[in-house]
Order: C-alpha cells, then structure tokens, then sequence
C-alpha cells in the first residue's frame, strides 16, 4: 500500500535491523523506527509501535532472528521466544508466529542458524501479503455482488484497524476493499473511531485515504443508527483469534456491531488468514483478554498547533477506569468468514471444509 504515493511494507529487514512503522505517531507522524534488539521486538509490541494480529505475529518472527543476532544461545532464544509470546495475549498469530520459527530452527547447527530464521521470518511476511492478497479476491465478489444489486456506491462499515497497518500489506478486512476500489467499483467506508487507542481514525481512515478510498469516521456507537437508517450494506471486520467454531475475538466493540447488523438484516463478515485460527481452545470464554493500562482511556493524545505531538488527561483525577481491548462475536452473528482460501459459514464444518 502507498503512503505519499510510496509503496511500502509495514516491516522488512535491512542492514541487520528490522524496520518498522511507528504507528504510535499516525496519522501525525510517519517515521520508520530501526529494531535492534529482540527486546525492541518486544517493546513494540508491547507499546503498540506494530499492532494488529498478523503484524505482531510477524514481528515476533523477525524479534527472533535479532534474538540469534544478539546471542547464538539456546536458552537465550527460548526465553525471547516466551518473552515474545506474552509481549501481547489475545492474538493467536504472536504464539502461531513463535512456535512455527522455533520448530523450523529446532536441531539447526549454529552456522545455519541465523540464515535459517532470518528465510522463515520473510515467508511468514511474504506468506501473509498472499494470503491477504487472496482474501481481498475472494471478498470482492460480496462486494461485487451487492454493488450489482444496489447499482450505487456501497456502503461498508470496518471496526478498528484490520488494514494494511495491521498486516504486512492489504490488511485483512480492507483488502476486499481496496480490490473494490482498484475494480472501479465505488465504495464509502464508515470508520468506527475505536476508542480509546483510536485505530479506526488514526490509522484505518488514514490509509484509506492514502489510498484514495472514500471514508468518513464515525463515534463506536452510531454504527446502530446508520444502520437502521439503511446506510450500511455490509459490516467488514477482522479478528485476533477465531475459533474452530466459528466465534470471533476483535477489537472491544465488534460484539456490539454484530448485534446491530443482526436486528438489521445487515451481513456481518470476518476477514482472516489461517493463521488467526485457534483450533485448540474450544470456548470462547478461555480466549485470554487483554486487559490494557487504563490510561488509554483517562488520556487523549493529539497534535497541537505547533506540531507537536501531546497528551491530555480527560478523566477526574479520581474515576476508576477499565480498559477490555477485546470481546467475542458468537459464530451465530457472523453471516461468513473470508479466509484465503476462500469464503465460508462461521462454524467448524465451514473452517474444517477449508482447511482440511
Ligand atoms: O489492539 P490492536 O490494534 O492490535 O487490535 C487490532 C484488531 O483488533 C484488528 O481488528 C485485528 O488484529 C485484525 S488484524 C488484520
């Protein structure tokens, strides 16, 4: 995807260091960050430098070849392995990312080692432009044929930040969108805000506007209004973790939007790479949530006039506040799940028809 007309990935190794984009500083800001050390990886995560599930599960990958950089250490690379697991809960492909690295360097000699990992951390990334890549032409037929339909600009509503951002390039729920929108199909994207970190204004409306793809952000509850007023077509989201049975965990607030797009007859569509299945937990109250410091939601950041990047707290000194950065959509409000290899019912018989 292209920021100033650039194309760009959101991670890439060069030079012995792994480059990122610091999304902590969009929209205001677009600065690459160097990653030096496996606990830069980690602190990435972390602090949400790189967020959204395939990119974190990415950035693991490369965390463990800056971990054998470092140190040419067994036990060092086991203990960056679980430091990078538990640097974020909720996403499976942070733990899918680790685990399939850690296989694949199992029993490799000290000389192949790092040649090895730094191979296995780019087919991750490169596996996952494809997969999102394929995601984007197997949802633009729904689009497509609702487009035919209404024979006027559809209208899609997205949660959080399931973007090029989120990925390493298309983004899962926006690249059926930006397919669209290369087809010449026109499409309008209402943007859930997405407090209180803001992924759905800070960076899904801003890549879509890199983009040139037409949107306006809207506050996480006029979504139900909207939609009784028929200005939704089609609700578009991504997922941390789906369940073999179909339930989906999003961004805090995807539960809601699926109510709202039930009571109105509106289809509800997840967008995911395999590698966001979890095919273990069998119900959804075992999926750990993360639970985020609650500051992200006593304070507001923003730009001033100066351009300088500032913090404000907006809550009384006093008030206690939570901050759930999860919830989990029951498989019977999903209408379908977009998948790379194609599209298919939220529920195992759907899942398993997939992928054997
Ligand atoms: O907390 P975040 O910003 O990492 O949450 C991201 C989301 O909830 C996305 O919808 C999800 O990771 C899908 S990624 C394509």
């Amino acid at each position: 995807m292209k920021i100033n007309g650039k194309s760009y990935n959101t991670i890439w190794f060069e030079n012995n260091l792994v480059k990122i984009i610091d999304q902590t500083k969009l929209p205001h800001k677009f600065i690459i960050k160097d990653l030096k050390t496996v606990k830069d990886a980690i602190n990435a995560i972390k602090i949400m430098e790189v967020r959204g599930a395939p990119l974190i599960g990415a950035t693991a990958a490369y965390g463990l070849v800056l971990s054998i950089i470092e140190k040419k250490d067994l036990s060092f690379l086991k203990r960056s392995s679980e430091e990078l697991i538990a640097s974020r809960p909720t996403a499976i492909n942070l733990k899918w990312a680790v685990d399939r690295m850690m296989k694949k360097l199992s029993g490799i000699n000290d000389q192949d080692i790092l040649k090895t990992a730094l191979q296995e951390a780019k087919t991750i990334a490169e596996e996952d432009i494809e997969f999102c890549r394929n995601i984007g032409l197997n949802g633009l037929k729904i689009i497509e044929e609702i487009a035919n339909r209404k024979k006027d600009t559809v209208n899609i509503l997205t949660h959080c930040n399931a973007g090029w951002l989120a990925t390493i390039d298309w983004g899962t729920a926006t690249s059926p969108i930006y397919h669209a929108h290369q087809k010449g199909i026109k499409v309008h994207v209402w943007v859930d805000e997405t407090r209180p970190r803001n992924q759905g204004a800070n960076l899904t409306s801003y890549e879509l506007n890199e983009e040139g793809v037409s949107n306006t952000i809207i506050t996480d509850n006029a979504g139900g209004i909207l939609m009784q007023r028929g200005q939704v077509d089609m609700c578009l989201v991504g997922t941390d973790r789906t369940l073999s049975n179909g339930d989906v965990c999003n961004k805090i607030g995807t539960y809601l939007k699926a109510l709202a797009a039930k009571d109105n007859n509106i289809p509800f569509y997840v967008a995911l790479p395999s590698s966001t299945i979890d095919w273990k937990i069998k119900d959804h109250k075992q999926i750990p949530i993360e639970e985020r410091n609650s500051e992200e939601l006593s304070y507001v950041e923003g730009i001033d006039e100066n351009d300088k990047i500032k913090k404000l707290r907006i809550y009384p000194n006093k008030s206690k506040a939570m901050n759930l950065a999860f919830d989990v959509t029951p498989a019977k409000f999903v209408s379908g799940l977009i998948t790379e290899k194609g599209v298919c019912e939220a529920s195992e018989k759907g899942l398993k028809g997939l992928f054997k």
